[in-house]
């Protein structure tokens, strides 16, 4: 059976993967609930997977927009320094270690094995036309590019691996609800449809595919 590690399990998408996965993959979960995110905890938890074992599927989902001490800043004059930090440290590092710890575990075969980091349309820099959410859009920017530079480090290592940042589409939940007044319905999508095309992305790819930013569609996002 195939094997997939999802990270960030307990949130929206990453509950929703989860039950879709299960049955045809081999399901391992890590979230705040089993591993406390710590350098220390994932380096232990990515060492009980034996190099030989590996996983077929890695999809991490952690991030945020919003919480007790974050909210999208409208203006320059809204920026703060701690904010920035609580950004960029749950949209870049934690997703960073978990790149660092859990990628060189992805199986070495001749079927591609994925590794999948979440990211957003809003952190395409090439795509920013309205502005604004400068913390969210510019980790996200940052984690697209840790992304990208892994991608290259591992087409050496893992010559059938391919390494992507994917947008899962607007999706109902926590996230997104502060602003669900502004989304157009039809394109406001249900964790179960989201967690539909993000499983069929990862069986689309190829290692050729390795480093791309891609739309829940497919559709390559400029970086
Ligand atoms: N929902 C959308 O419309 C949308 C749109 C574009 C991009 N995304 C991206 O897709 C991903 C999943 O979104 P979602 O809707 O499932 O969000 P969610 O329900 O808020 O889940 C986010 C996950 O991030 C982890 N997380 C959040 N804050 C954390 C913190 N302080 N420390 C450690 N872990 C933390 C949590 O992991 P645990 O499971 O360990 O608790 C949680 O499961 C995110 O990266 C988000 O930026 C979502």
């Amino acid at each position: 059976m195939k094997s997939a590690l999802i990270i960030g399990s307990q949130g929206t998408i990453g509950t929703a993967l989860v039950d879709h996965l299960q049955g045809a993959y081999l399901v391992t979960e890590i979230n705040q609930s089993n591993c406390s995110y710590q350098e220390e905890e994932l380096e232990a938890y990515a060492s009980k997977f034996a190099e030989t074992v590996g996983f077929d599927l890695i999809i991490c989902c952690i991030g945020a927009l919003h919480n007790e001490r974050i909210a999208p800043e409208k203006r320059l004059r809204d920026l703060k320094a701690d904010v920035l930090q609580e950004y960029f440290r749950i949209n870049v590092v934690l997703p960073a270690l978990c790149l660092r710890y859990f990628a060189p575990r992805l199986k070495k075969q001749d079927q591609a094995s994925v590794y999948i980091s979440l990211s957003a349309m809003v952190g395409s820099i090439g795509e920013n036309a309205l502005g604004g959410w400068y913390g969210y859009r510019s980790s996200k920017a940052g984690l697209n590019m840790l992304l990208k530079t892994a991608s290259r480090e591992l087409r050496h290592s893992h010559r059938n691996s391919a390494i992507l940042a994917v947008h899962p589409g607007t999706t109902k939940g926590d996230l997104s609800l502060p602003y669900a007044g502004r989304v157009d319905p039809k394109k406001y999508y249900s964790p179960k449809q989201t967690a539909e095309r993000i499983v069929s992305i990862a069986k689309s790819v190829t290692a050729q595919d390795s480093g791309k930013f891609l739309n829940w569609d497919g559709r390559e996002i400029a970086w």
